[in-house]
C-alpha cells in the first residue's frame, strides 16, 4: 500500500515538473505564461510554486508515464488519467491549463488544480483532481508546508479561500498564508492550523459568497478556540485584485493590519446589504446585531456595539438595551 502512494507522488512530481518545464521553455507555454506575467506572477513565484501548463494534447501526460513504466489504472486512481471510453487506453485528465501543484504537509505534489486561461463560463474555471488515496480536499491547506514556519514564528497564520490569494499575498510580504480550496472548511483544517498557531485572522472574498463563508470560517475557529478575526475588503474584491490594484503594501497595512474583531465584523455583514437611511432596514438591522449580541457574554463588547448601534441608527441606548435584555431574556429560557 504505501509502495501504491509513493508511486502516486512519484507520478505527480513527474508530472509537475513536466509542466513546469512545458510553461517556462516552450513555445506551447507562451500564451500562459504572458497571462500569469499580466496577473502579477514573478518569475521566481511561478517557480516556487512549482506552477506549470498542461499542453492542449490529449495523451502526452499519459505517454510520458507510461514511458516511465507506470501503473496505468494507478495513475487512473491517482487522477492523472482517465481511462477511454472503449476501453482501450487512457488519456490525459489536465489539458489546456495553468497547474496549480497541490502539496501536502511534508511538501509531496499530491494533486493540481488546473486553471483555464478563458474568460468563458461554459468552462469551469478550476478543474481539481478528485479524491485520491494521497489527495483529500478536507485535508489540504494550499502552502501549509511552506508557511508552516513562519506561522509559528508569529503565532498568526491568514486563511484565503484561494490559492491565487496566498501566492497573491506573498507580493504583500505575507509568508504566513494558508487557502482552502473554495468555502468549505474543516475540523482537520482548523486543527492543522490550531496547532501551529493562535490566531487567525480570514480573508474571504468580497462577494456574497465570501461574506457567508467568513462568517462561517468566523464561527467555526471561534469554537476551536482559535482567537479569529476578519480581514474586509471593500466593494466585491478579493485580496489578489486588491492587491493587484491598491498594492502589496496597502493589502498588508490597511487590510491584514486592520482586522475586525468578530462583532464588529457581524455589524458590517448585517449593514452592508442596507440602507439605513430607511426605517424597516435599520428595525431588521438592530435585530439582528442584537441577536448576536444576546448570545455573547462579554459586557465591553456589548457597550462597544451599542455605542455603534446607537452612533448608526439614532436609536437611543436606553432603548437598544431594553430590547437587548429582552433578548437575553429569551434566550436563557431556551436553555432551561
Ligand atoms: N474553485 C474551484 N472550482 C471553481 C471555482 C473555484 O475549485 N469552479 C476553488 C478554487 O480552489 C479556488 C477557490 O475555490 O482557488 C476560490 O474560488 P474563486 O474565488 O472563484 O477563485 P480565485 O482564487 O479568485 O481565482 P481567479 O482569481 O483566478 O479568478
Ligand atoms: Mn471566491
Ligand atoms: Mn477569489
Ligand atoms: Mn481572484
Ligand atoms: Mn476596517
Amino acid at each position: 500500500k504505501s509502495n501504491e502512494f509513493q508511486q502516486m507522488i512519484e507520478a505527480h512530481t513527474l508530472a509537475a515538473n513536466f509542466y513546469s518545464h512545458l510553461l517556462l521553455n516552450t513555445v506551447e507555454g507562451e500564451k500562459a505564461l504572458h497571462y500569469l506575467e499580466q496577473r502579477g506572477f514573478s518569475r521566481e513565484h511561478i517557480e516556487k510554486y512549482g506552477i506549470g501548463w498542461s499542453l492542449d494534447d490529449r495523451e502526452v501526460l499519459t505517454q510520458l508515464l507510461m514511458r516511465k513504466k507506470f501503473d496505468m489504472k494507478e495513475m487512473e486512481l491517482a487522477g492523472l488519467c482517465i481511462m477511454k471510453n472503449d476501453g482501450t487506453g487512457y488519456f490525459d485528465r489536465f489539458r489546456g491549463r495553468i497547474m496549480f501543484p497541490l502539496h501536502d504537509d511534508n511538501g509531496n505534489v499530491v494533486a493540481f488544480s488546473g486553471r483555464t486561461l478563458s474568460e468563458s463560463k461554459e468552462e469551469a474555471k478550476y478543474l481539481n483532481s478528485p479524491e485520491t488515496p494521497i489527495f483529500e480536499k478536507s485535508r489540504l491547506l494550499y502552502n501549509f508546508h511552506n508557511a508552516r514556519l513562519n506561522v509559528r514564528k508569529t503565532g498568526k497564520v491568514i486563511l484565503f479561500e484561494g490559492f491565487m490569494d496566498t501566492i497573491a499575498a506573498e507580493r504583500a510580504g505575507i509568508m504566513n498564508s494558508v487557502a482552502v480550496m473554495g468555502t468549505s472548511l474543516s475540523d482537520i483544517h482548523l486543527n492543522k492550523m490550531k496547532r501551529i498557531a493562535n490566531q487567525l485572522i480570514i480573508c474571504c472574498d468580497g462577494d456574497n459568497a465570501g461574506w457567508d463563508a467568513a462568517k462561517r470560517f468566523a464561527v467555526l475557529s471561534n469554537q476551536k478556540g482559535l482567537d479569529a478575526k476578519i480581514a474586509l475588503l471593500p466593494g466585491k474584491m478579493d485580496p489578489d485584485e486588491y492587491i493587484s490594484t491598491f498594492g502589496g503594501d496597502s493589502f498588508a497595512e490597511k487590510v491584514i493590519g486592520n482586522p475586525h474583531s468578530y462583532m464588529s465584523f457581524i455589524m458590517a455583514y448585517y449593514k452592508r446589504s442596507k440602507n439605513l437611511s430607511h426605517e424597516n432596514d435599520v428595525l431588521q438591522y438592530i435585530h439582528e446585531v442584537l441577536e448576536e449580541l444576546a448570545s455573547k457574554v462579554s459586557p465591553v463588547e456589548r457597550d462597544l456595539m451599542i455605542r455603534q448601534l446607537t452612533a448608526e441608527t439614532g436609536v437611543s441606548s436606553n432603548a437598544l438595551n431594553e430590547q437587548l435584555m429582552k433578548k437575553v431574556g429569551k434566550l436563557a429560557k431556551q436553555e432551561k
